[in-house]
C-alpha cells in the first residue's frame, strides 16, 4: 500500500488572508499531481515570532484558518496536515497548533506543540516561545489510508521519545511542520529526520516555510522526506515549492524485518518509554 505525500514549502507573508489563498492553491495543485496526504509548514498563516502569536491567534472551532483548511482538504479530497497556526485556546491561552483534516473536511486530530522552543544565549539569541505560548501535553496520531501517522511540531523532533512512542503505537510515519533557523538548519534539520527515521524504521517528513531573508526569523527551508532506512528521498532548496514522495508501507515492514530492533529490545535492562 502506498500513498503520495506532498510537502508544501509555502512562502509565508504577513497577510493571513493571502497565506490562506496561497495555501489553498498549493494544496489543490498537490492533489492534482496525485498527492493523497498533504502537509503545510509551521506557522503557515503568520510570521513566526512570539510577538506575532497573539495578533494572529484564532480559536480552533470556526476560526478562519480552520474553516479554510477544512475546505481545502474537502475540495482537494486529501488528508491535510495543516502546518500550524497560533491558537487561542481554553482560558485564553495561546498554543502553537497543528490541525489534521480528512478528505470529507472533518477534523481528525489536533497537535499542540509539546516542547516549546526556549533559547536564551546572553548577548546573542533570545527566543522564548514559553513567554507567550502554553505547551500541549499529548502525543498525536491519526489514521490515514496507509496506516497510523504521528504528528509533531518543529522542536518536538529533538525529543526521540515522542517518535518512539508513536512508532510503538503502530505509526509508519512521523510528520513535523517546522521552521529551523540558519544555524540549526544546516547542522541538524536533516540529521534529526534521519535519526528519528532509523531509530524507529519509519518515514519522517519535515515541512518548512520558504526562506524569507527579510523576516525577523529566517527559516532554513529544505523540506524533506526520509525513508525507513534513513535515506533522504525528497528534498527542496530554500524557495517556495512542493516536494513529493511515495510512502510505501511494505518498505516499512521490510526495513523492520531486515533489521529487527523492534523485537530485540531489552526492557529488562531499560524502560519502555511507550508504557
Ligand atoms: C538559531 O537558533 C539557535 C538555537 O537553537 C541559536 O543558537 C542560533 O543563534 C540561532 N541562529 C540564528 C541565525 O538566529
Amino acid at each position: 500500500m502506498t500513498s503520495r505525500l506532498a510537502l508544501i514549502q509555502l512562502a509565508v507573508t504577513a497577510s493571513k488572508e493571502a497565506n490562506l489563498v496561497n495555501a489553498r492553491a498549493k494544496v489543490i495543485e498537490a492533489a492534482e499531481k496525485g498527492a493523497g496526504i498533504v502537509v503545510l509548514p509551521e506557522c503557515f498563516n503568520s510570521p513566526y515570532g512570539t510577538s506575532f502569536f497573539p495578533k494572529y491567534a484564532e480559536p480552533l472551532e470556526n476560526g478562519p484558518s480552520s474553516i479554510a483548511l477544512s475546505n481545502m482538504a474537502r475540495d482537494a479530497k486529501v488528508y491535510l496536515i495543516g502546518g500550524s497556526f497560533p491558537e487561542i485556546g481554553p482560558n485564553s491561552k495561546f498554543f502553537n497548533t497543528c490541525t489534521i483534516w480528512g478528505p470529507n473536511g472533518d477534523r481528525l486530530g489536533v497537535h499542540r506543540k509539546v516542547h516549546l522552543f526556549d533559547i536564551d544565549i546572553p548577548g546573542k539569541q533570545t527566543f522564548k516561545e514559553s513567554s507567550v505560548l502554553s505547551a500541549g501535553s499529548e502525543i498525536t496520531t491519526f489514521d490515514s489510508p496507509i496506516g497510523k501517522i504521528g504528528v509533531g511540531i518543529c522542536y518536538d523532533i529533538r525529543f526521540p521519545e515522542m517518535a518512539m512512542i508513536a512508532a510503538r503505537k503502530g505509526c509508519i510515519a512521523m510528520i513535523y511542520p517546522g521552521a529551523f533557523n540558519m544555524t540549526t538548519g544546516p547542522l541538524h534539520w536533516e540529521l534529526l529526520q534521519r535519526a528519528r527515521a532509523i531509530d524507529n524504521q519509519m518515514y519522517v517528513a519535515a515541512c518548512s516555510p520558504a526562506r524569507d531573508e527579510t523576516a525577523g526569523y529566517v527559516a532554513w527551508g529544505h523540506s524533506s522526506v526520509v525513508d525507513p532506512m534513513g535515506q533522504v528521498v525528497a528534498k527542496l532548496g530554500e524557495k517556495e515549492d512542493i516536494v513529493y514522495a511515495d510512502l510505501d508501507v511494505a518498505f516499512v515492514e521490510t526495513s523492520r524485518a531486515n533489521i529487527p530492533v523492534s523485537v530485540q529490545r531489552r526492557f529488562d535492562v531499560y524502560p519502555d518509554v511507550s508504557k
